[in-house]
């Protein structure tokens, strides 16, 4: 009597799976012929279908890039033919810093995001990877077809770099290497230098302090900061989200270094420039920074 109890139970479970299947299908192919789905780039993609889009292209990407090699990417003259091809390839989506994406990476949908800070998202290979392969369903070319593995990896250090260069640099960059002359080198000298990376970077500062700073240095007479009690002031920009600000004082990329210099001094940073000189040590700038990069 149980025996066949269970074995309708699972003929009905199996006949409601089947029909709804079915119904599934149908629905799809007649929405697929309807022309009811609005194609446009213009429309944004629904919140679940970006997101299933973005996970997918995550993993896969995090996947498929494992066990790369990699070779030396803080090697000058790589990292500056690297520049070059970027110039030649990836503005017209991505942009640079102080250079506007053209119209085609302005239309596109997903919208190609700025590579400023790629670096805090994928690792090198990854980015390789990304370059050498694209990415399907975004519109990311893969340039392993017509472009050598070796160009590649200098694409790769020189996306790995470019959030440490500022616009005023890429500008000098741009001019020296359409000119033959030993300015080329000079404005390339930034390469010498190794970039320690955010995390390491921050680590010189106290989050819990630097809360108490902005509190005790009055931030937050001119600017909104999360977190800190009373820093609700209005005469300057909002600094909610400060970790995904690409840009500082509208002038330079925004890293810690870049940030810890803008406290110390602003005036020196950005001629003629609102804010005020707060009084803080270099000490004191890097738990502010340590602080600030926690705010998503
Ligand atoms: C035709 C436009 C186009 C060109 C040219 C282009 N990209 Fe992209 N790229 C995209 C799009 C679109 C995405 C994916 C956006 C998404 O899924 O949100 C993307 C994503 C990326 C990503 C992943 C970024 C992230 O955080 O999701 C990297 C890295 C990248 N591109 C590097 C490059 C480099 C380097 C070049 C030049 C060699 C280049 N791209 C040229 C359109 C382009
Ligand atoms: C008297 C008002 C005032 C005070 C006090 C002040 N700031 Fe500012 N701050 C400004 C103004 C105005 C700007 C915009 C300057 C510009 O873009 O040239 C600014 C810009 C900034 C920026 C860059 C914002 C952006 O959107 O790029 C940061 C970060 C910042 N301030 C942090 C601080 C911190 C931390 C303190 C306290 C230690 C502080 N400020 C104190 C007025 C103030």
């Amino acid at each position: 009597m149980l025996l066949t109890h269970k074995a309708t139970v699972w003929k009905v479970s199996l006949v409601t799976l089947l029909v709804a299947a079915v119904i599934g299908v149908v629905g799809a192919t007649v929405y697929i012929y309807s022309g009811f789905y609005d194609i446009a780039a213009a429309e944004p993609h629904t919140g679940p279908v970006r997101s299933v889009l973005r996970t997918t292209a995550r993993n896969s990407v995090e996947r498929h890039a494992r066990g790369v090699e990699i070779p030396n990417l803080a090697d000058a003259k790589l990292i500056r033919r690297g520049f070059e091809l970027y110039q030649e390839l990836c503005v017209v989506c991505h942009g640079a810093p102080g250079v506007a994406k053209s119209r085609i990476g302005i239309g596109m949908n997903p919208n190609p995001p700025p590579l400023e800070d790629a670096v805090n998202y994928w690792k090198a290979e990854e980015i390789y990877w990304i370059i050498e392969h694209g990415l399907k369903m975004a519109g990311m070319p893969a340039f392993g077809i017509g472009v050598s593995p070796h160009n590649s990896w200098a694409l790769t250090a020189f996306v790995m770099r470019l959030s440490s260069i500022t616009p005023v640099e890429y500008a000098r960059m741009a001019a020296a290497v359409s000119d033959p002359d030993p300015r080329v080198a000079e404005a390339f000298s930034w390469t010498r230098h190794e970039d320690p990376g955010w995390t390491t970077l921050l680590a010189r500062g106290d989050a819990e302090e630097g809360r108490q700073l902005i509190r005790e240095l009055g931030c937050g007479t001119c600017h909104r900061v999360p977190g800190v009690l009373g820093a609700t002031g209005r005469n300057a920009p909002p600094l909610d989200g400060w970790s995904r600000r690409h840009y500082l004082a509208g002038i330079q990329m925004n890293t810690p270094a870049l940030l810890v210099d803008w406290l110390v001094d602003p005036l020196a940073f950005k001629p003629g420039t609102a804010m005020p000189d707060v009084g803080a040590s270099e000490t004191e700038a890097w738990h502010i920074a340590r602080y600030l990069y926690t705010l998503d």
